[in-house]
C-alpha cells in the first residue's frame, strides 16, 4: 500500500497521541479517567479529521510555519525537521478576503463570482501531485523542444487515456523531444473527491504525466490554473522551448507543430512567440446567465485587448516567462486566455493569429462531405472540438501512408 503524505501525516499524529498518553511515565499504571478521556478526545479528533475536515486540517499536528527569507513567504515544515521539504507541502491555507463583500453592489452578485471575489488574491496552492523532472531539471529543460500543457479535470479520464494513444504521445518527433504534462485541481467533496484524487494518482504514477494542486477546479479558477502551472514551470522547466497551452478536447496534429516551429526563423524558443485563434473587438459579456459572465465589479472595462483563444495555442518558453512576470502586477480575472493578454499588453508583447489554428472548430466548404475525412486536416495544426472517437481515428488516418488526398480537400 502506498501511503500519501497527508495519510503520512496522520500517522505521525495518531503516533505523536499515543506517545503522549501510553509511554512516558505511564508504564505499569493503571489509565486514570482523565487519560481515557484525552485519549477518546485524540481519537474523535482524528475521526473528525479524516472524515469531516477532509485531512488537510491536521497538519497543525506535524507542522510548523517557517519563513522564507528568499521571497518573504510562510512555508510549513515538519516539526524538528530541518531537511528541506519539497515544494509539495509548502503554501500556507490561503484565507477568505472579507472586505472583498464590501464591494458596491456584491450582495446581488451570482455565487460563483462572489466566490472569485474572495479568493481572487490566492494564488498559491500545495501541490498534491508534482512532476519536478519531467523536462529532466531545470538545466535540462532545453531538450524539450514542445511541451504540451493540458488542462484537464479529473474527472476527465477518458480524454487523457486517448490523448496519451494519439497526440499527446511523449515521443522523440522529427529529431526533437515532445513532453505532456496534464493540469488539474480538484473536483467534488467528500468521498467523489477522494475518488478522483486517487485516481489522478494512479495515473501519475503510471504515466507520470500529471500536475495536480489543492484548488476547486472550477470554470472561473482557469487563470488561477495557468498561474499555478507557469510558477511550476519558471522552477522546473524554464529553458523548455515552446509549449502548446489548450483544453484536452482539441485535436492537436502535433507532427505539424514540430514542423512549423522548427521553420521559425531566428526563434529557437528565446524570442517572442504567442499564436493562436485571435479574438477581436470583444468585450466582457454583462448577461449574469453566461457561463463568460464578469460584472463591472470584477472588470471595469468594456473591451479585452485582443487575445487567442485559450482552446489551444503555441507560446515560447520566453513569452511564457515573460506572462509568469507580468502576471505578479495584475489582478487575476477568471477569463484565462483575455488575462494571458492582459499580460502580454503589459510586457509590449502581442498574440499574432495562426490560420492553422481552428479553435472555433473547421469549416468544411462541401455540406456533403464528411466532416471527419481525414484529408481536411492533414495541414492544421488543431482543432477544436474533438471528442474520443474520432480523436483515435483521425490521428491513425493521418499516419497511414496509404491516405490518398485530391486536391480539393486540402484547407
Ligand atoms: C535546503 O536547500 C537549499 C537550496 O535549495 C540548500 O542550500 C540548503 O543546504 C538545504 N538545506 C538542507 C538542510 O538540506
Ligand atoms: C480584499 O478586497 C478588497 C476589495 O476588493 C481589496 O481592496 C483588497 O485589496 C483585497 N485584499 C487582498 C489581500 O487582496
Ligand atoms: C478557486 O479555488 C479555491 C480553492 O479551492 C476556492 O476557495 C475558490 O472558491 C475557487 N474559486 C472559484 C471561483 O471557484
Ligand atoms: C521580470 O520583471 C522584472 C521587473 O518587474 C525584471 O527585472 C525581470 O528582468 C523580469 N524577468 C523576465 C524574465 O522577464
Ligand atoms: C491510395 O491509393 C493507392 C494507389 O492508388 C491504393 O493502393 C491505396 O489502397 C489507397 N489507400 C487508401 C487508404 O484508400
Amino acid at each position: 500500500m502506498i501511503i500519501s503524505l497527508k495519510e503520512g501525516k496522520l500517522l505521525c499524529f495518531v503516533n505523536m497521541l499515543s506517545s503522549r498518553f501510553f509511554n512516558k511515565g505511564n508504564s505499569g499504571k493503571k489509565m486514570s479517567l482523565v487519560t481515557v478521556s484525552f485519549v477518546t478526545f485524540g481519537v474523535l479528533i482524528i475521526i473528525s479529521c479524516v472524515f469531516f475536515l477532509n485531512y488537510n486540517n491536521c497538519s497543525f499536528a506535524i507542522l510548523e510555519p517557517r519563513l522564507n527569507h528568499q521571497n518573504n513567504e510562510i512555508v510549513w515544515k515538519p516539526k524538528g525537521d530541518n531537511k528541506n521539504l519539497t515544494y509539495t507541502e509548502s503554501w500556507l491555507k490561503c484565507e477568505q478576503n472579507k472586505t472583498a463583500a464590501n464591494i458596491a453592489g456584491f450582495n446581488s452578485l451570482p455565487g460563483h463570482i462572489k466566490d472569485f471575489l474572495y479568493y481572487r488574491h490566492c494564488r498559491h496552492f500545495p501541490m498534491l501531485l508534482d512532476l519536478p523532472d519531467k523536462c529532466g531539471g531545470p538545466e535540462g529543460s532545453a531538450d524539450v523542444f514542445l511541451l504540451l500543457v493540458i488542462k484537464s479535470l479529473p474527472k476527465n479520464y477518458n480524454r487523457r487515456e486517448v490523448l496519451r494513444n494519439t497526440w499527446a504521445k511523449e515521443r522523440l518527433q522529427n529529431g526533437v523531444w515532445i513532453r505532456r504534462i496534464f493540469i488539474s485541481g480538484t473536483q467534488d467533496s467528500g468521498f467523489e473527491e477522494m475518488t478522483l484524487n486517487n485516481l489522478l494518482e494512479i495515473e501519475h504514477l503510471k504515466y507520470k504525466d500529471i500536475l495536480q494542486w489543492d484548488f476547486h477546479d472550477t470554470f472561473y479558477n482557469l487563470t488561477l490554473k495557468q498561474m499555478l502551472f507557469l510558477e511550476w514551470m519558471e522552477r522546473n522547466c524554464p529553458h523548455v522551448r515552446f509549449m502548446l497551452n489548450g483544453d484536452d478536447d482539441v485535436f492537436a496534429n502535433t507532427d505539424n507543430m514540430v514542423e512549423y516551429l522548427k521553420n521559425l526563423e531566428n526563434n529557437d524558443g528565446s524570442k517572442h512567440l504567442f499564436a493562436g485563434h485571435l479574438v477581436k473587438n470583444v468585450g466582457p459579456i454583462r448577461d449574469p446567465d453566461s457561463k463568460y459572465y464578469i460584472p463591472v465589479q470584477v472588470y471595469k472595462s468594456e473591451s479585452y485587448p485582443l487575445y487567442c483563444s485559450g482552446g489551444g495555442f503555441l507560446l515560447s518558453g520566453y513569452t511564457a516567462r515573460t506572462i509568469y512576470n507580468m502576471s505578479h502586477s495584475i489582478v487575476l480575472l477568471p477569463i484565462d486566455d483575455v488575462y494571458m493578454a492582459m499580460c502580454l499588453e503589459k510586457a509590449g508583447l502581442h498574440p499574432e493569429s495562426h490560420s492553422g489554428i481552428k479553435a472555433l472548430g473547421l469549416q468544411i466548404p462541401d455540406k456533403n462531405a464528411d466532416p471527419y475525412d481525414p484529408c481536411f486536416y492533414r495541414e492544421i495544426l488543431l482543432v477544436h472540438r474533438f471528442l474520443s472517437v474520432h480523436m483515435l481515428v483521425m490521428w491513425h488516418h493521418l499516419h497511414n501512408p496509404q491516405l490518398n488526398c485530391s486536391l480539393s480537400t486540402k484547407m
